[in-house]
């Protein structure tokens, strides 16, 4: 069987900056995985690569075997994928915004309705379809923009950080409706977090990077199994995790945070 990401010896620079170190990960048909790190350490800009929206520097990025560089327009129409970034217009309706992406996707007029009801209600926004977007929750926002990946019915889901920012309610009802839809559709999911617990209960597998690194990939039972020792026989992801970044992640992301702010200013005066 085709693997839905074949990401060969991947490398982005931003600059002299290298953002994305020589990846490389293989996620099968139908897994669920996720892609693990502290903020900056190259998760996005890895999304963006997959997504095609980026094309690889060097490396290559196979989709169910399709070629990033040459059959760009192919692998769109196969994944649905939900940025970092809010992407809704809250000025419209919920049934409106996730229309507008059925007309971008090309979904034949006729089948269009459907389609669009159906993403709604897999998101469970039916009863509040007509309602303006601008009035919904953040955790209902999240799932209007799964509705919105998912109207294309796409075989690879790509979400990067669906989670951020929410409370733990809302958190879980996204979780939730990204498991259900796996299960009824059997699509593949790739997804990025900072979030290890989550990551714990919904991915496969997990593939944890620091600093643009991959440091390990594995399903979070054998990673966990693997630290495991007498002294400490439960280690959580987030054990694993420092196990192999050697570092502490809190520290390191703060650490990290006002080097990208210094980093982002140095740009933006050399753009101006
Ligand atoms: N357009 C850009 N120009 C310069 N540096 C960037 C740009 N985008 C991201 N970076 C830097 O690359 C690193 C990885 O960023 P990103 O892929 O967004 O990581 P993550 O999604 O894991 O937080 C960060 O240090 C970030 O500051
Ligand atoms: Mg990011």
């Amino acid at each position: 069987m085709i693997d839905a990401i074949e990401c060969r010896n991947l490398s982005h620079r931003y600059g002299d900056f290298t953002a994305v170190d020589d990846l490389t990960l293989t996620v099968a048909a139908g897994e669920t995985v996720g892609l693990l790190g502290p903020n900056g350490a190259g998760k996005t800009t890895v999304v963006k690569v997959l997504t095609t929206l980026t094309p690889p520097q060097s490396g290559d990025v196979r989709i169910f075997g399709m070629d990033s560089r040459r059959e760009t327009m192919d692998i769109r129409h196969n994944i649905g994928y939900v940025p970092q970034q809010l992407s809704i217009e809250a000025a419209l309706t919920g049934r409106q915004n996730v229309d507008l992406f059925a007309r971008l996707y090309d979904v034949p007029r006729r089948r269009r309705r459907a389609r669009v009801d159906e993403a709604l209600e897999a998101m469970q926004l039916l009863d509040v379809a007509d309602a303006l977007a601008g009035t919904y929750s953040g955790g209902m926002v999240r799932r209007l923009e799964l509705a919105q990946a998912l109207v294309n019915r796409p075989s690879l889901l790509i979400l990067d950080e669906p989670t951020v920012g929410l409370d733990p309610i809302a958190r879980d009802s996204v979780w939730t409706r990204v498991a259900d839809m796996q299960a009824e559709y059997g699509m593949t999911v790739l997804l990025t977090t900072h979030y290890m617990e989550e990551a714990d209960a919904l991915c496969d597998r997990v593939a944890l990077m620091h600093h643009g690194v991959l440091q390990t990939v594995g399903s979070p039972t054998d990673l966990k199994a693997e630290l495991a020792t007498e002294q400490a026989p439960e280690p959580t992801l987030e054990d694993v995790f420092r196990h192999h970044a050697g570092s502490d992640l809190a520290e390191d992301s703060t650490r990290r945070g006002l080097k990208e702010i210094r980093s982002s200013r140095r740009v933006a005066r050399r753009a101006g």
